[in-house]
């Protein structure tokens, strides 16, 4: 199987990118992931691309025409799917169009329910009985794509925002994967 050439997009912890470079390991699994873009220069998450020889590229994204040099860094390694994970910066329509259909992104909460930040505060406010995470194509509006996955877990009296977390993040290790098995079953 050839594999997609793919870069994962992050800001911060990049446990998911951990997540998927292990899957990554597997001769089945559609992608490899041959790229990684960071946007925080104290992320966590580059440790995982460092230890496992990724190339990794940081981008400033307060300087202007950051999206070109992101594309840039794509094109020079030939990537042709892009996973967000924990990238938290809004990709323009017109980055977009260069890889429509190519991007996905998971959210932590059962879309379209509380898009944004903050979802677990939101979560608890609103007394929700059930939480969970979403795997989503993206397109211009903010969390908003066709959704390819989702995964819930119910909610219970003793959950706080952490545990909140901790739970929607052991879910979206195994969303994430799924979705990208999903996506390339038939090609
Ligand atoms: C994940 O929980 C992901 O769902 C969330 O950021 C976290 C990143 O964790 N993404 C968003 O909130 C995007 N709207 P990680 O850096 O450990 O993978």
């Amino acid at each position: 199987m050839v594999k997609k050439r793919t870069c994962v997009f992050i800001s911060g912890r990049g446990s998911n990118l951990h997540n998927l470079i292990l899957h990554s390991r597997n001769n089945s699994f559609p992608v490899r992931i041959n790229l990684v873009i960071c946007n925080n220069s104290n992320a966590y998450g580059i440790n995982f691309a460092k230890k496992h020889k990724i190339p990794y590229v940081f981008i400033n994204t307060k300087i202007k025409n950051f999206e070109n040099k992101i594309l840039f860094h794509l094109k020079e390694h030939k990537i042709s799917f892009i996973c967000l994970a924990g990238y938290m910066k809004i990709i323009s329509d017109t980055f977009i169009k260069n890889f429509r259909g190519k991007i996905i992104n998971i959210h932590p909460s059962l879309l379209p329910k509380f898009k944004g930040l903050n979802t677990f505060s939101r979560m608890l406010k609103n007394k929700e009985k059930v939480a969970g995470c979403t795997v989503h194509y993206v397109n211009k509006k903010l969390d908003d794509g066709k959704i390819i996955i989702k995964k819930n877990f119910l909610i219970n009296d003793k959950d706080d925002e952490l545990s909140l977390k901790n739970k929607t993040q052991k879910l979206e290790y195994k969303a994430f994967p799924e979705a990208i098995i999903k996506i390339f079953r038939n090609t």
